[in-house]
Parts: structure tokens; C-alpha cells; sequence
């Protein structure tokens, strides 16, 4: 599958995202899901999944860390979408004893210490919901951070030995926000009170204006950090500075 990726980029070069999904899922059928965050670009995603192919399955990883406000969004998106959400939660036994071993909000002590709970609570589930698909959708964009800027559409996830396809790779934000406005799309309340990104309540906070998007994630940690081991592509060209 690997070897087909620039064929898939090739045969979809053009399209626009509704088709990205339409190709998506006449190639890989119920071996494709969405991975979503409930963050913007995921409900327009799941906006457009509905319109374009509501047959393409859909799964979040609930880490136990959210915010309230996401899952009133999942709440939302449930009763709105007819699309069943998989919801994945972490392996209890294994939060248990980092939780006993590290304490509870372990991610502030070292990078190692965050990268070890977005392990439990964010990977290994993310690997147990790719265990049924051959390829994943999700809201990545190129615009988002440094470690996401030659991101393509299609591209071979190797970490994961899946097809990871990215319908909004060259949206911007305001292309997005566009979107949300004329389609109504339902977004957290916590975009209006300066989030971005949004990830896990203790490690996302609001920016300022004019600050980096990704500026709320981690915020204590380096840039190229600021990846949680869902979208490690060691097979993505190294940005340019
Ligand atoms: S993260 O790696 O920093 O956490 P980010 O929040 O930017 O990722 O989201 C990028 C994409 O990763 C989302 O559009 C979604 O496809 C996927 N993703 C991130 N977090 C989750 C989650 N909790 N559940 C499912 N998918 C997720
Ligand atoms: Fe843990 Fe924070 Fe990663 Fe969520 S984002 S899994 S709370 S380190």
C-alpha cells in the first residue's frame, strides 16, 4: 500500500476535500475511519463526512483529560450526525500504575514524563482503533506547526504501517472558519475564549492574538516537541526554517 501513495496523490490532485473523502472510501472502505478531536477542522470533517459519504466510520480517543466542552460537542454531534462515534478509552490497568508511580499530572515534570502519558492515554488506543483499518482520515493541516508544513494529502503513516489521508492538508484557518459560518457547523465554545488547538485540559491553553496556533499546546515545552505520537512521520521531509 505503501508503494501506492503518489498514485493516490496523483489521482486526487485537484480535488477538493468532499471528493478527497468519496475516493477515500471507494478505495478502502470499511478499512477507513476518522480519526477525530472534536477540534474545528474534525467537525468540519465530520460536516463533511456526513454530506459526502456517511458511511465512512468515525472513533475519538476520550484520553479521561478533556474538557467538558468536548464532550458536549460529542454529545452534540451524536443527536445532529447519524454517524455512530467509536469512542476509545485508555487501558485502566496501565493509567493506574503511571498514575501510582508518577502522579497525577506526571506531563509538567519532563518531556518524558508527557510523552509517557500521551503513550497510555493517546497511542495505544489510537493503535487499537487502527488495528481493523488499513487507512486513517484526519484533520491535520499543513498551516498548523512547524512539524506539519510538507505534510501531504496522502501519505504513508509509518509508525502506524497505515495510508493516513489528510483532506484539509491546504486549508487555512480562515478557509475553516469560513466553512464553519455558511455550513453552521457546531465548534467548542472554548474557540471564542482564545483556543486554538485543543487537546487534553491540562496541556491546552488560550494564546494571544497574534501568537503561534499551536502556542496553546504544551506551552511549556519547544516547538518541535510538540508532537503527542499520534502524527510522528519520520518518512516527512524535515520543514524548511
Ligand atoms: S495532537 O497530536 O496535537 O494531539 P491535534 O490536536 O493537532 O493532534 O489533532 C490533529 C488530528 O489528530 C485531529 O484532526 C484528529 O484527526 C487526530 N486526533 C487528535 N487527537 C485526537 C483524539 N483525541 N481522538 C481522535 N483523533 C485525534
Ligand atoms: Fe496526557 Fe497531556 Fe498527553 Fe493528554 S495531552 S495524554 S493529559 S500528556
Amino acid at each position: 500500500m505503501k508503494e501506492k501513495i503518489n498514485d493516490y496523490i496523483q489521482q486526487t490532485g485537484g480535488f477538493e476535500a468532499e471528493e478527497i473523502l468519496k475516493f477515500a472510501y471507494s478505495e478502502f472502505g470499511d478499512r477507513l475511519s476518522f480519526a477525530t478531536s472534536l477540534g474545528e477542522e474534525d467537525q468540519v470533517l465530520t460536516d463533511l463526512i456526513a454530506k459526502a459519504e456517511p458511511r465512512i466510520r468515525i472513533f475519538t480517543l476520550d484520553t479521561g483529560r478533556l474538557f467538558q466542552e468536548s464532550y458536549d460537542l460529542l454529545a452534540k454531534n451524536q443527536k445532529r450526525y447519524p454517524m455512530a462515534v467509536d469512542v476509545y478509552f485508555p487501558n485502566a490497568a496501565k493509567i493506574e500504575s503511571m498514575v501510582k508511580e508518577h502522579g497525577v499530572n506526571l506531563f509538567y515534570d519532563s518531556v518524558e514524563n508527557r510523552k509517557m502519558c500521551c503513550g497510555v492515554r493517546k497511542v495505544e488506543p489510537l493503535q487499537r482503533a487502527l488495528s481493523t483499518v488499513d487507512a486513517w482520515i484526519t484533520g491535520l493541516r499543513r498551516s498548523q506547526s512547524v512539524t506539519r508544513a510538507n505534510m501531504k494529502t496522502f501519505e504513508w503513516d509509518d509508525a502506524n504501517q497505515k495510508v493516513k489521508i489528510n483532506p484539509l492538508a491546504d486549508w487555512s484557518l480562515d478557509r475553516l472558519r469560513e466553512y464553519i459560518q455558511t455550513n453552521k457547523v457546531d465548534v467548542s465554545p472554548l474557540h471564542e475564549k482564545g483556543f486554538v488547538s485543543i487537546g487534553c485540559a491540562p496541556c491546552t491553553r488560550a494564546i494571544k492574538p497574534g501568537e503561534d496556533i499551536r502556542a496553546g499546546r504544551w506551552w511549556w515545552e519547544a516547538p518541535e516537541q510538540k508532537e503527542c505520537g499520534l502524527h510522528n512521520n519520520p518518512n516527512r521531509p524535515p520543514a524548511k526554517s
